[in-house]
């Protein structure tokens, strides 16, 4: 069995450290030339990079458990795990079967009319200030209006929306601060006091909140409903925005791709998966191993912290030949990891 590469230096393969967060891809290239997992003692984190590494973590939910936290750290202020990313089976499992006849393609077709008025709304309001900030007014707009169709939950404003969003994934990362876990708990109170009693007679809110989901599987007592519903709420605003924002910031490094695509309509949906793997909007999601376990033919103790490098393993080139081309008619462009795999797939990947 071969033996995990160790970081000589503390902060050398740090993910944390700021070359590696302002310019991950060359840091990627060089964890994937040192193996399949690497780990840095200063963070105790057990690295995986490769794309067939990911993967094989990610379908075996028995040895490597996300019930212990998904991000690199679990945030202070909170106290209550999200019911379906954060659990393992069986009541993961019990949640996302109630929840799944929401996110059938059925489910999700009934919401495209109002989801292509609102991109239609969105863009021409953009076209007619003729130079605006495509974060603010596209990417940053748009999950806000899809979520409020889907959850019938209705924010204050979709900045406010995107600041929480932003402030759940920051807040449990090393450079989290007490402003994102503030944020955070300012969400959930302004969701319990003002977005649950405002939301329509009939939405996917009111399902989980008052009927415990499509089958009533869902926990009445302690919070399992409405941190539920905060979950589905608050997962698909920065991942969708970040993936906006990313799509437009390819197509302008590769305008030949925009011109492709402008004559190719039929594209569209092989564009989008490629977007997804060329600019996966969450770098990381964690795992902790149950008992000894092997990645890659390498050996990692019980209880280690592994990272699944979704963006790492997106760019490996022994999956995707050329990684670092953005080529919209890649033939395996959907085997990106960009929404996870396995038990926890992204649930919401048919929205976004
Ligand atoms: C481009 C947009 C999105 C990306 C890249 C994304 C990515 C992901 C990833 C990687 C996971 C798996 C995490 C893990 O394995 O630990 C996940 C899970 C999840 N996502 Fe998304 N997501 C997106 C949009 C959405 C949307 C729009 C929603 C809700 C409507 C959503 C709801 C969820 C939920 C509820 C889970 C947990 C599923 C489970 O644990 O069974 N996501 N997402």
């Amino acid at each position: 069995m071969a033996s995990p590469v160790t970081t000589a230096e503390p902060t050398d393969l740090d993910p944390y450290s700021p070359p590696a967060q302002l310019d991950p891809y060359p840091y990627y290239d060089r964890l994937r030339d040192l193996g399949p997992v690497i780990h840095v003692p200063h963070r105790d984190v057990w690295l995986v990079p490769g794309h067939a590494e990911a993967v094989q973590v990610l379908r075996n939910p028995a040895d490597f458990v996300s019930g212990d936290g998904v991000t690199f750290e679990v945030a202070t202020l909170r106290t209550e795990r999200y019911p379906l990313i954060e659990n393992d089976p069986p009541v993961h499992d019990r949640i996302r079967r109630s929840l799944q006849p929401s996110f059938s393609k059925k489910a999700i077709d009934a919401l495209r009319p109002g989801v292509e008025a609102a991109a239609a709304a969105i863009v021409e309001g953009a076209v007619a200030q003729g130079e605006f900030d495509a974060v603010k007014v596209v990417a940053q707009e748009m999950p806000d209006r899809a979520m409020t169709l889907l959850t019938g939950v209705t924010p204050p404003t979709a900045q406010t929306l995107a600041d929480w969003s932003d402030a759940t994934s920051r807040a449990e990362e090393p450079a989290g601060t007490e402003e994102h876990a503030a944020l955070v708990a300012q969400s959930v109170t302004w969701l319990v006091s003002e977005g649950l009693p405002n939301m329509p007679a009939h939405c996917l809110g009111r399902l989980i909140v008052d009927a415990g989901g499509n089958d009533g599987a869902i926990d009445a007592d302690g919070s399992q409903r409405l941190m539920t519903l905060a979950s589905i709420w608050l997962a698909g605003i920065d991942s969708t925005g970040a993936l906006l924002g990313n799509a437009i910031n390819a197509f302008i490094d590769h305008p030949d791709q925009w011109e492709l695509l402008r004559r190719r309509p039929d594209l569209i949906p092989n564009a989008v998966e490629e977007l997804l793997r060329f600019g996966a909007p969450f770098r990381a999601f964690f795992r902790r191993t149950r008992a000894e376990a092997v990645i890659g033919g390498v050996t990692v103790p019980a209880g280690a912290r592994v990272a699944v490098m979704l963006a790492a393993a997106n760019r490996d080139p022994r999956q995707f030949p050329d990684p670092h081309r953005l080529d919209i008619t890649r033939e395996n462009a959907r085997t990106h990891v960009a929404f996870g795999n396995g038990l926890h797939v992204c649930l919401g990947s048919p929205l976004a």
